[in-house]
Formats: C-alpha cells, structure tokens, sequence
C-alpha cells in the first residue's frame, strides 16, 4: 500500500518558488556536476552521499542547524512574519521573555505519550524542523514518526510536519498552539474554523507578490467537522497523486477567489 505523502519529495524539479526552493549552491551539494547528472531533479542523492558517513545518516552536509534545508529553501531563511513565511532563527524563550502573554513557556505537545510530535527547538531557536520533518512525517500527533513504524503512518497531505494540522476539536493543541497562547478558533456557532484555516506557516507566493501580514493566508478554506479540505495552494505546485480528500461543500461565499 502506498501511503502518501510521508516524505519529502525525491522527484521532480528542484526549483519551485511556490515552495521556496531553488537549487542549492554549496560546494557539497553542487560537487562533480551533480545537478546536471541528476538532470535539475530531486534525487536521494541531491541530500544523501552514498559513500560519506561524515554527517550521518549519509548527509552531503551536516544538518544539525538545517543547512541542508537552507540552502535549497534560502528564501524561507527569514527572521520576521512580514516576509509571509514564519520566522525561524527565533530563540524561543527571548520571545516567551518579551511576551509571556503570547506564547507558552516552552513548546507544548498534543500527545505528550509521543515524543516525535514535539516541536524541536535546536539551541533554543525555532528552525524548519522544528515543525517540519523529513522522511516518515505524516503530521498526525497520534503516530510515532519513524521508519520502524512506517505501516501506522497515516496518509498526510504532504507537509511533513510533525503534529496536527488542525486538531480533531476545534480547540484542541494544533501546530500553532504547541507554541502560540491566547488564541482560539472561531467555534462559537460550530463553526471549527481553526488557525491553518486562515493563517499558512508560509504565504509567500514566490512570485514577487506582497504577501498578507501576520501569515494570514490568501484564500480561505472551509473545513467542519466532516470535511476536510488540504492546504490552501489547490493550485499546479504538486500535481502529482495526493490523498483522496473528501469531496468539499464549499460555499463560493467563504472562497475569495486566488489572485
Ligand atoms: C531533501 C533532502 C533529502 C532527500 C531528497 C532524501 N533524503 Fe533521506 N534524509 C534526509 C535527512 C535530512 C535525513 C536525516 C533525518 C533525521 O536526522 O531526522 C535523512 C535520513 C534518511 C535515512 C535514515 C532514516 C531516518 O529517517 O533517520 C534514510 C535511510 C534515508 N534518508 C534514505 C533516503 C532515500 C533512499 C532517499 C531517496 C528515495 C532519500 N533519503 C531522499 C534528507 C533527504
Ligand atoms: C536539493 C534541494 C532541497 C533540499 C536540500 C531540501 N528541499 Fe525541501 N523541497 C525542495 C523542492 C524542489 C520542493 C518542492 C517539491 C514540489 O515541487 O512539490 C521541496 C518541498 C519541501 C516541502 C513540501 C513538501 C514536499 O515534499 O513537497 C517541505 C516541507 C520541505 N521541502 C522541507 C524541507 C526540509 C525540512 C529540508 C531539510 C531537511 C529540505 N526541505 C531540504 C528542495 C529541497
Ligand atoms: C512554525 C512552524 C513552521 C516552521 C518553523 C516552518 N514551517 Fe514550513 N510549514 C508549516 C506549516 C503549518 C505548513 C502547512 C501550511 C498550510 O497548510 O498552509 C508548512 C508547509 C511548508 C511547505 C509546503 C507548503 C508551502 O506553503 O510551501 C514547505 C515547502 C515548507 N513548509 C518549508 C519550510 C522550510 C524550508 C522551513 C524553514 C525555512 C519551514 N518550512 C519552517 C510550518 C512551519
Ligand atoms: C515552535 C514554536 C512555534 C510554533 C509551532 C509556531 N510559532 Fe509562530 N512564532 C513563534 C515565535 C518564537 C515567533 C517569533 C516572535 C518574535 O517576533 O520574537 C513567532 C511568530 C509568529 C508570527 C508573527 C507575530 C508577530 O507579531 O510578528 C505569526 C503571525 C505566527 N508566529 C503565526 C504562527 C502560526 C500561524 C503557526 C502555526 C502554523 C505558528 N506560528 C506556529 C513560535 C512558534
Ligand atoms: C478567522 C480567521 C483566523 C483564525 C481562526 C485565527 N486567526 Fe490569527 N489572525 C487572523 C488575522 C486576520 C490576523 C491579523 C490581525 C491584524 O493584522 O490585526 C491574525 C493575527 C494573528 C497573529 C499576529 C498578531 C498577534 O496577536 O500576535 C498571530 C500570532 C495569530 N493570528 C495566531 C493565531 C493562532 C495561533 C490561531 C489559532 C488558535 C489563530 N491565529 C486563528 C485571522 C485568524
């Protein structure tokens, strides 16, 4: 049984702005023609050497910090909101110090049991992968993410993170919440309307284009109880075969038509 999407993407081009992703430029990753021998597609060797356990496990660079990441994604490597990805690079306690209303003293897990959903802080600061995994993500805080137990992961809809999306209640712990206090969906009649519902971890288009403030997202998706919808970008950036969502009742009055 296939199981999509639980890993990242060792196919297709390694450029898509809507992504953030541009090929990478350090020596490692660029040694011996690599790109064109690979013909400008991911590949498991774009990250991995075969032959180098220099940085485990078969790393082309280390990636203690995300360099690996951020190299290929550079333009996500940004400290402020205002450039419509979230900040990484942050030390979270400087932000809990400066807000205590705002942010819980350290980041919290919606299933304490299972230490592969918390977020992961590296020295203090919040980076990619402390909310995105790798391999074996599906972004569901019910499983334990790891190859060993690949059959229970869940099919996700392909962003790696490492908890919940959206929580099963509307109040429940989401990736927003681990971190951010103070803050509620909009429930009151039912509704369910949680933060990914209008806010995106990143609303940069790629393309130039001013992005909302606040990562607030460009087009709203209309989630209850009984239906879910994926991300908000149901546009070309990845075409390829994605969970069967159920079929959406959306009603034209909560979409504002994608620029
Ligand atoms: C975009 C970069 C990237 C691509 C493409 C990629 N990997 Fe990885 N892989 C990583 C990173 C980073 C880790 C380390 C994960 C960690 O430490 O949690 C890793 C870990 C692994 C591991 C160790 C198991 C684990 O999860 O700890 C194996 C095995 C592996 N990769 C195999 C592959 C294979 C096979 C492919 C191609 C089908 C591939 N990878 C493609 C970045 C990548
Ligand atoms: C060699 C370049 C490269 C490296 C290194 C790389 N990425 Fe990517 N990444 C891409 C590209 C290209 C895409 C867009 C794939 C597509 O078109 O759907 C992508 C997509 C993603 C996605 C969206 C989900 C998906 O698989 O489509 C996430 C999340 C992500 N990357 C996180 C990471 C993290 C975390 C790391 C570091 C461990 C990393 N990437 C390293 C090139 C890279
Ligand atoms: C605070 C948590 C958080 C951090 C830090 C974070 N992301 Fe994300 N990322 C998300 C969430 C949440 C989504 C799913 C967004 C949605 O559904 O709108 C996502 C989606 C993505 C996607 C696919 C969809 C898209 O909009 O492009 C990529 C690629 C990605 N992240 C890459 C990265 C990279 C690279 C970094 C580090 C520079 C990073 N992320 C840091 C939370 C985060
Ligand atoms: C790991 C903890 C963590 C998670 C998870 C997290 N955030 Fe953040 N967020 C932070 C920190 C730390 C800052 C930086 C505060 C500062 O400016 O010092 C921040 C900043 C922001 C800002 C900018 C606020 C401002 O006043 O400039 C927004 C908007 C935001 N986050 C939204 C989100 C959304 C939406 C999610 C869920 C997709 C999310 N965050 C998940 C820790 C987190
Ligand atoms: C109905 C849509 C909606 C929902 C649901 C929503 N937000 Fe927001 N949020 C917004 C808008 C719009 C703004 C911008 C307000 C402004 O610019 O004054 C915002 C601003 C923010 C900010 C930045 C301003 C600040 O107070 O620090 C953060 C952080 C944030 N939201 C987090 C969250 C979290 C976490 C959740 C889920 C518990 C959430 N939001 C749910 C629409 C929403």
């Amino acid at each position: 049984m296939i199981r999509y999407q639980t890993s990242h993407r060792w196919d297709g081009p390694d450029t898509n702005p809507k992504a953030g992703a541009q090929p990478p430029v350090q020596a490692a990753l660029t040694t011996s023609g690599l790109r064109s021998r690979t013909g400008s597609q991911l590949a498991c060797v774009r990250c991995h050497d075969q032959h180098s356990q220099t940085n485990s496990p078969f790393l082309r660079v280390a990636n203690n910090s995300d360099q690996l990441c951020l190299d290929c994604h550079r333009s996500r490597n940004r400290n402020s909101a205002a450039s419509g990805t979230h900040p990484i690079g942050v030390t979270y306690a400087t932000a809990y110090a400066n807000m205590t209303s705002k942010f819980y003293p350290a980041p919290v897990n919606a299933n304490p049991a299972n230490p592969s959903s918390a977020m992961r802080l590296n020295g203090g600061s919040v980076i990619c992968s402390t909310c995105h995994g790798i391999h074996y993500s599906d972004g569901n805080s019910g499983n334990y993410d790891s190859y060993s137990s690949f059959a229970g992961l869940t099919p996700s809809d392909g962003n790696l993170l490492r908890t919940d999306l959206r929580g099963a209640t509307a109040n429940a712990v989401n990736i927003c919440t681990n971190c951010h206090k103070g803050k509620f969906a909009h429930d009151k009649n039912g509704q369910n309307v949680q933060c990914t519902d209008c806010h995106g971890g990143h609303v940069d288009l790629g393309d130039g284009t001013k992005p909302n403030s606040n990562l607030v997202k460009r087009q709203m998706t209309f989630s209850s109880a009984s239906v879910r919808l994926g991300t908000v970008r149901r546009d070309s950036r990845r075409p390829r075969s994605r969970p069967t969502l159920p079929a959406a009742t959306v009603s034209a009055k909560y979409v504002i038509p994608y620029r």
